[in-house]
């Protein structure tokens, strides 16, 4: 089943200059950019985004991380996108992510991971409403 799920190359990557490697990652897996957003948000937003994980003891520094400078913000679409874009992340401590995975590849930390990817459809729609309203 074609389903939308949305995607973030964090501040670590764009940094380290790894955009467009990732982003051809998920061209090579027949996945489709849906949209694309190069962006700086702020701790409002950040909160927002991650309303399930405000007041977590990791949350301060993930917040001041995810802020700190310019992500990609992306949607990205095709057969089975949400679990497969999940699948091509790897796990959330690169330490523990599979070989091949983009974490596996470019994430220095269990913060500073590189990427991130909605965990369900449910996840998906709420988050694409609010980086990408309307679309
Ligand atoms: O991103 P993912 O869904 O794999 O992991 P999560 O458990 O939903 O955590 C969200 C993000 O918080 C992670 O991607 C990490 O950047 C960060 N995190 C952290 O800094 N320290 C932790 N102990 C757990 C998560
Ligand atoms: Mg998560």
């Amino acid at each position: 089943m074609t389903q939308r799920t949305f995607i973030i190359i964090k501040p670590d990557a764009v940094s380290a200059g790894n955009v467009g490697d990732i982003l051809a990652r998920y061209e090579r897996e027949g996945l489709v950019i849906e949209a694309l957003s190069l962006r700086t948000i702020d701790d409002d937003f950040a909160d927002r985004h991650y309303h399930e994980h405000v007041g977590r003891e990791y949350y301060a520094p993930l917040r001041d991380f995810m802020t700190s400078g310019p992500l990609v913000a992306a949607v990205v679409s095709g057969d089975d996108a949400v679990a497969r874009v999940r699948v091509l992340h790897g796990a959330t401590d690169p330490a523990k992510a599979a070989p091949g995975t983009i974490r596996a590849q470019f994430a220095t930390s269990t913060r500073h991971n590189a990427v991130h990817a909605s965990d369900s459809q449910g996840s998906a729609d709420a988050e694409i409403a609010l980086w990408f309203p309307g679309l």
